[in-house]
């Protein structure tokens, strides 16, 4: 009976799995840039930024994963510190991509395997997307610290 159950658990993710191939391509990826309004200038925007951002990083996803530790419906996905070792060196070399506006092939292996990895894990959308929100407010801190003039005050710090 439990082999049943488990057999078809494994076919519902094979299946999942299998979707998540299918669906992410280059094509699919350019409509998604096109819909970001992101074209050349902005890629080229993007790769002038790298060498700013791309140094933060380690001290970026080092918060991010203190972040998670803290909440125990995620922390407990994480096995102990060579995994969140791991885990990390592939973050960063999927951010690296993107920070260097590269959104050829190996992007599209990069997002494939993150989808599997955790859909595998049974990570919920919900704390996908705030983890994502979460690296994504960091580096919007860091590109507004070097990039954006700050002689005018924010009106609500007045
Ligand atoms: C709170 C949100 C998140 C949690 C708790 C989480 C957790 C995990 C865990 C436990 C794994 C390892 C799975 C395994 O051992 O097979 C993993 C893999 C991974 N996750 Fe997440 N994740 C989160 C959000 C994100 C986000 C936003 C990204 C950004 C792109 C990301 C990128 C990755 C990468 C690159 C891998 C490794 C994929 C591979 O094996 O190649 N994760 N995640």
């Amino acid at each position: 009976m439990g082999a049943i159950v488990l057999n078809q658990h494994n076919d519902k993710h094979r299946d999942k799995m299998d979707k998540i191939d299918q669906e992410f391509t280059k094509e699919s990826l350019r409509d998604h840039l096109k819909f970001l309004s992101i074209g050349e200038k902005e890629l080229n925007e993007l790769r002038a930024m790298g060498n700013i951002l791309i140094p933060y990083m380690p001290e970026i996803l080092e918060r991010f994963y203190a972040v998670v530790a803290r909440v125990p419906e995620i922390s407990h996905l994480f096995t102990g510190r060579d995994h969140i070792s791991r885990i990390k060196d592939a973050q960063m070399r999927h951010w690296s991509k993107i920070i260097k506006g590269d959104f050829g092939e190996q992007y599209v292996q990069s997002v494939k395997a993150i989808g599997r990895a955790n859909a595998r894990i049974g990570l919920q959308p919900r704390w996908y997307i705030a983890g994502y929100s979460l690296l994504l407010s960091s580096l919007i801190e860091v590109v507004v610290k070097h990039f954006v003039p700050q002689k005018k005050k924010l009106v609500f710090s007045e």
